[in-house]
């Protein structure tokens, strides 16, 4: 089977596209031409915390391509960002205007800097006008209103922005609901930079879907679909789905490496939760494991329920849909 894609990007979510996940997702599965880091946002004293510094340090990112992704609406914190991602040896570096997070909005920061396009621009034209790596731009389309992108977009279109990543949701919208793919379609028209997309792609299908009506589009972004199903752009790129032993390895690799790179056994369980509130689609009648796994409290527990879902359940080569946990299918 041939290429449906040409570019494939892993999107960043914030507790499970860390470090550990992208180098042993790269690894066993392969498919992405790039990761994405979860967002950090530089605070005033200006210092990388310990999280962040594991999560960008080159030997964590060695071999695997990475963006990292800064959420601030201060062009000089924007500024150093791109700094202290430079000199960490990457070569590109990602502005978040997407995350919905209440705490995070009121500050006017990720969605909530859609709001005020004003000092969008500025910050733009304070952060181009000095910026050592190239800017790539991750974006919702607009906050209460579809009708916002095209300002929106005349300020990109000003900029050279390397690649604009729209996931055509609103604020309010979170990840639920259908996408906005006329809005999508209208960005792709009027859009200087090259446009990614991102939201809801989960099986080959969406793909096939996706491409029939969108031909010029030549890079996805996946989040989701990529935790639910690891072997999802190895499919696509014509490989085998996902193998039951296969899968367990990938499972317990992650979690003994959260455990020594935590060394709280806990820690790693509440990360391998995150990643099977997902995951756990990959498996049929996974819904009585689901409910457990939310519920699980500690590593035992974990390390019991995990072996449960291996023993009893049907492994199936597609990802079950919503992976928004709502029941009604969004694309
Ligand atoms: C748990 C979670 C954490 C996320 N963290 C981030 C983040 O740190 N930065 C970001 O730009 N988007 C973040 N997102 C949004 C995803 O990158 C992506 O845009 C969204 O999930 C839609 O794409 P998908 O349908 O392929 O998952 C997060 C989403 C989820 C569900």
């Amino acid at each position: 089977m041939e290429t449906l894609i040409p570019q494939v990007e892993v999107a960043p979510l914030e507790g499970i596209t860390t470090w550990m996940f992208r180098q042993t997702h790269s690894r066993m599965f392969g498919g992405a031409d790039r990761y994405f880091t979860p967002f950090f946002s530089p605070t005033s004293d200006r210092i990388l915390t310990a999280k962040e510094l594991r999560d960008l340090s080159p030997e964590h990112n060695a071999g695997v391509p990475t963006v990292p992704q800064v959420m601030t609406k201060r062009a000089e914190d924007f500024l150093w960002a791109a700094e202290q991602a430079r000199e960490l040896g990457f070569d590109e570096v990602n502005l978040n205007l997407g995350c919905p997070s209440g705490t995070v909005t009121a500050k006017g920061k990720g969605a909530g800097f859609l709001l005020h396009p004003d000092e969008l621009d500025a910050f733009f034209d304070a952060v181009f006008q000095k910026v050592c790596l190239p800017v790539s731009v991750k974006t919702r389309i607009g906050y209460n209103d579809g009708a916002e992108f095209t300002r929106l977009l005349k300020i990109f279109n000003r900029y050279p922005i390397r690649e604009l990543i729209v996931h055509p949701r609103l604020r309010g919208e979170f990840y639920k609901g259908p996408v906005h793919l006329d809005v999508f379609a209208d960005a792709l028209q009027a859009s200087r930079a090259p446009v990614t997309y991102n939201g809801d792609l989960v099986s080959i299908a969406d793909f096939h879907g996706f491409t029939e009506k969108f031909p010029t589009v030549d890079t996805v972004m996946i989040g989701r679909g990529v935790i639910a199903d690891p072997a999802l752009l190895r499919k696509l790129r014509g490989g085998p789905p996902a193998g039951r032993e296969e899968l367990k390895t990938y499972t317990q690799t992650l979690y003994q490496g959260y455990r020594e790179a935590y060394g709280y056994p806990g820690t790693a369980a509440q990360r391998m939760k995150e990643l099977w509130f997902y995951l756990i689609n990959l498996f049929d009648d996974g819904e009585k494991y689901a409910k457990k796994m939310r519920r699980v409290g500690n590593a035992a527990e974990y390390e019991h329920l995990e072996a449960g879902i291996f023993r009893d359940l049907d492994l199936l080569t597609e990802a079950r849909k919503p992976l928004d946990g709502t029941g009604k299918t969004a694309l």
